[in-house]
């Protein structure tokens, strides 16, 4: 990406803020119709004991895992502010990229101020991220290089921006959540603009090996995602008698969903760089029921 373009990037970002504060009808309580999350992306649509469920225990389904949804977003891209803090110390300050990264990181504090808000709203109690998903947040976040951290952080980008479009394009949705999702589609889309472009000068470097282990890191970051956002403590919530069968087959349901649903972009991603080899393929495909 050359400097021009990024300089143009950050004029936009200074010219045409988004504020979450004036962007979003705060004010508008949801209506009896609205609902929170689209069908399709919750985590027991398209199992059987998704029909026995009541309206109000389905729209309460919704509920609960959209809030899952946004609490996870917005502690990834907490941890994804401590890394550019981090990374733009060692840039000198009039630089380009330093300049973008910073436009990025006011982005990343409004959305994270929006997302508690929107949670609020919603009257949501986030599940807190498991031991694991901690350590290896944290871990990755402090040790891995550069690189890696920027293609975890495209992937993760890739892959919720599909989720938040379908949430924005149902209709139905309540309002609030709506433009929330706008407001992220629209900055994180410079945001991934930027970082796919730093990424190939990396990638175009890269020899078999280093191209094996982005390829890696990027799956392991869409895991992380993906197991973020089925919780089995929000079958009890919404009165199911077994929570932990529940549990059992919406993980398995919810990883072919997510597979069919929200991989479009990032396979097509991975492939420019030529990411799928005899080394990764077959973790795509069983891992990720990945169709590569
Ligand atoms: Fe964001
Ligand atoms: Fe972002």
């Amino acid at each position: 990406m050359d400097v021009a373009e990024v300089e143009r990037l950050i004029k936009i970002s200074k010219e045409h803020p988004l504020m979450p504060e004036t962007f979003i009808p705060w004010q508008q309580d949801p209506l009896p119709e609205d609902i929170f999350l689209p069908e399709i992306l919750t985590s027991l649509h398209g199992l059987e004991i998704y029909d026995t469920l009541t309206p109000a225990q389905k729209l309460e389904l919704g509920r609960h895992e959209l809030v899952q949804v946004i609490a996870s977003y917005s502690w990834g891209e907490c941890l994804f502010c401590l890394f550019m803090t981090r990374h733009i110390l060692t840039l000198p300050p009039e630089d380009v990229e330093y300049r973008f990264l910073l436009r990025e990181l006011i982005e990343e504090f409004r959305h994270q101020e929006m997302f508690g808000q929107a949670i609020a709203k919603l009257g949501g109690k986030p599940i807190r991220q498991s031991g694991l998903h901690k350590f290896f947040g944290e871990f990755s976040n402090k040790y891995l290089p550069a690189d890696y951290l920027f293609m975890g952080s495209v992937s993760v980008e890739l892959v919720t921006d599909i989720f938040g479009n379908h949430a924005r394009r149902s209709p139905n949705i309540y309002p609030v959540i709506k433009k929330m999702f706008d407001l992220h589609n629209i900055e994180e889309g410079r945001h991934i603009l930027f970082t796919k472009n730093l990424l190939k000068k990396y990638a175009a470097k890269a020899g078999y090996i280093k191209r094996t282990l982005y390829s890696y890191v990027i799956l392991f970051n869409i895991l992380f995602v993906r197991t973020m956002y089925v919780k089995r403590e929000i079958y009890a919530r919404i009165g199911l008698e077994d929570p932990d069968k529940v549990f059992k087959l919406a993980t398995g349901n919810f990883k072919k969903k997510f597979s069919e649903t929200c991989l479009v972009d990032i396979i097509n991603f991975v492939d420019e760089w030529k990411g799928f080899n005899l080394a990764t393929r077959w973790a795509w495909r069983w891992i990720l029921e990945a169709n590569v």
